[in-house]
């Protein structure tokens, strides 16, 4: 059963005292909602926001983790460190990794590997720059991060992969691919995956569109059929931003 999400990357924001306060606010007005709510604090705030929400309908999430086991990696975290803490979800692949700390997709399908290994679920993130779309060259683009990235998986694992589209133009730009452009870029990939892994796998892949995202344009994106919720930078910061983007269901 496909799920819809809305996650909240922070990105390198909030303190430890910030993170708390903006957790028991989101916390104190969050209201029922048919999505999964995720959240994702810098490493050093994970445990801390963790403990607070366990229990209480909100995932934490990682933003990233190293591909090795463990090891002489100064200043690296290891998959296991996170699960240890409870932390079983991690953001992969975003275009802010990719562009400034050079992850390559075969990196990042090493990386996917060793989630995996330890049953974590992964947020993949993937997406085309302005000139690939300028050039009329995003669904190749795409298509290729997609196959060198999840495409050795196996049928099984796919029950562990969310996927994350964010055109690269569009992050915290305040320009939002149009609600037509997401939704044909989601059923490309959907596609995609159907030719690859069969049309139950596809069917049952949560596809999250990112790239600002706010309260007022989430509902609509939100609407289209192949958008199954949303991962969101900075209006997930405030408390009452990211609840109305999750309300968008
Ligand atoms: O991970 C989130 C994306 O980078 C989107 O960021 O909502 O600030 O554009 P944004």
């Amino acid at each position: 059963m496909r799920k819809n999400i809305v996650a909240g990357n922070w990105k390198m924001h909030k303190t430890h005292t910030e993170t708390l306060a903006l957790l028991d606010e989101i916390l104190a007005k969050k209201q029922d909602t048919p999505a999964e709510i995720i959240v994702a604090p810098t490493f050093v705030n994970l445990k801390a926001a963790q403990d607070k929400v366990a229990g209480k309908g909100i995932t934490v999430a990682a933003q990233n983790m190293h591909q090795a086991e463990g090891g002489a990696y100064t200043g690296e975290i290891a998959a296991h460190m996170l699960t240890d803490i409870n932390v079983k979800t991690v953001i992969l692949g975003h275009s802010e990794r990719r562009a400034y700390f050079h992850e390559s997709d075969a990196l990042l399908a090493n990386k996917v590997d060793t989630a995996l290994k330890h049953e974590m679920r992964v947020i993949f993130c993937f997406g085309e720059e302005l000139k690939d779309r300028q050039a009329d060259n995003h669904f190749n683009i795409v298509e290729y991060q997609l196959r060198d990235g999840l495409f050795h998986l196996e049928k099984k694992d796919w029950v562990n992969i969310v996927l994350a589209y964010e055109p690269v133009w569009a992050i915290g730009t305040g320009e939002t691919a149009s609600p037509e452009q997401a939704q044909e870029m989601h059923a490309f990939i959907r596609n995609l995956v159907a030719k690859v892994y069969g049309n139950e796998i596809a069917d049952n892949l949560t596809i999250l569109y990112g790239g600002s995202v706010k309260p007022d344009n989430a509902k609509e994106i939100f609407s289209k059929p192949d958008v199954d919720g949303g991962l969101i930078g900075g209006a997930s910061l405030k408390a009452e931003d990211f609840l109305a983007i999750v309300n968008g269901f």
